[in-house]
């Protein structure tokens, strides 16, 4: 790598700013320094995510350097033994105290945030088999019996070390790196061959690949979210993925969809705080605040209340997001049926207990935190 591995992450984390937060800091110091190959990259990404996760314990007087290496020596020491750091010294150093109000912060969960996130990635329907045989280290996930393990789930957590993008897999679009939680989003859409769906909040086309795909690439997919620029990503995506049975539109979310098909089924994968994330991106503990969730509480209710115009009569609205605070998830769902008399809860098919109401913990999945609702219009 030539430069030490703390002089790129110093570099970096110097680049920090407000408005600027680490990954997107990360990638264009990785996009210009065309020194650093695969698994240089991966060690100054790991190098500065770990420098956020362990930031409350390091001395900020000290070089950005040193710092970053006793991060590392603290991870090192955590993931050998994860009962060596107390629960109460990760309550009140690993997370911002406004997150306590919030959410239940056992020491599975505060324990799981330090730990370094796991990799995923989703074959194509049916291919699960030769992807894995093709990249090698790749397992199956485990579930949690609360979960009801999908036919077709064709996750794969990669323990490997190459760079992903550029296998020949990736390439032709055999997988996606997506995470588990993210997949599962997708069965608990479950959408059958034929229909018509929208992925209200489409982003980079994550979801929306993986809808398709489930509907075997027949019937119609509306991708539609505010950003082109992320509609644009996700028409690349699609056409690496063979997708065709799609359209996109760019929706702000403050109307009605912008067509008029009446939907089997309508996804929101809404903005939010992003606190399921915060163990692949430690530093957005530290740039998100409870006003942020308060207005992204408002936001998603606001998006669910326009997108659910769309869904015909005995169709259904899935409402998810990737994070676990009681305002968004919850409460978002609360206000929904007060205020949808026309909607009843549906069981999803990804719950062994047929709940309306998932939330799937990283710490059972090794993935992402994630929430996931559902309901039936009937009338
Ligand atoms: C959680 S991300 C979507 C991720 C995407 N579904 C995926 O799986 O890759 C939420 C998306 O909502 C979009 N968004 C934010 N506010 C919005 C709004 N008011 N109306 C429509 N889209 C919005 C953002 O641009 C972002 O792409």
């Amino acid at each position: 790598m030539g430069e030490t591995l703390e002089n790129h992450a110093a570099r970096v984390l110097g680049s920090i700013r407000p408005g600027v937060p680490a990954d997107a800091a990360l990638r264009e110091y990785l996009v210009s320094n065309r020194t650093l190959g695969a698994v240089g990259k991966r060690s100054v990404s790991r190098a500065v995510f770990t420098y956020f996760r362990w930031i409350n314990w390091l001395e900020r007087g000290e070089s950005l350097q040193k710092q970053v290496v006793k991060a590392l020596g603290f991870q090192t020491r955590f993931e050998r033994d994860p009962a060596s750091v107390k629960a109460e010294a990760l309550a009140s150093r690993a997370v911002p105290g406004w997150l306590a109000g919030e959410m239940e912060l056992d020491a599975g969960t505060l324990r799981q945030l330090q730990r370094e996130p796991a990799l995923w990635i989703r074959a194509k329907l049916g291919g699960a088999g030769a992807v894995g045989t093709a990249l090698g280290s790749c397992d199956p996930p485990v579930l949690p019996s609360s979960l009801a393990a999908p036919g077709e789930l064709s996750a794969l957590r990669y323990r490997g070390a190459a760079d992903l993008h550029k296998a020949q897999g990736f390439q032709e679009g055999a997988f996606e790196i997506q995470d588990l939680s993210s997949q599962l989003v997708g069965h608990a859409c479950a959408p059958a061959t034929g229909e018509t769906w929208w992925d209200a909040c489409a982003g980079e086309g994550g979801k929306s690949l993986h809808l398709s795909d489930l509907m075997r690439n027949k019937g119609l997919l509306w991708a539609t979210d505010r950003s082109v620029r992320r509609i644009s990503v996700l028409k690349r995506r699609a056409a690496r993925a063979g997708m065709f049975n799609y359209r996109t539109a760019i929706w702000t979310g403050t109307g009605p969809a912008p067509f008029r098909t009446p939907c089997d089924g309508v996804l929101v994968d809404a903005p939010c705080s992003g606190v399921g994330t915060w163990q692949r991106n430690p530093h957005a503990r530290w740039t998100t605040s409870i006003d942020d969730v308060r207005e992204l509480t408002a936001v998603q209710g606001a998006l669910l209340g326009h997108a659910a115009r769309s869904v015909k009569p005995g169709g259904r609205l899935v409402y998810s997001v990737c994070t676990t605070t009681r305002s968004e998830t919850a409460s978002v769902a609360e206000g929904f049926e007060a205020s949808h008399p026309g909607f009843e809860p549906a069981p999803l098919p990804i719950s062994a207990a047929g709940a309306a109401r998932l939330m799937l913990q990283s710490r059972e999945l090794d993935a992402n935190g994630m929430f996931v609702a559902a309901w039936k219009r009937v009338r």
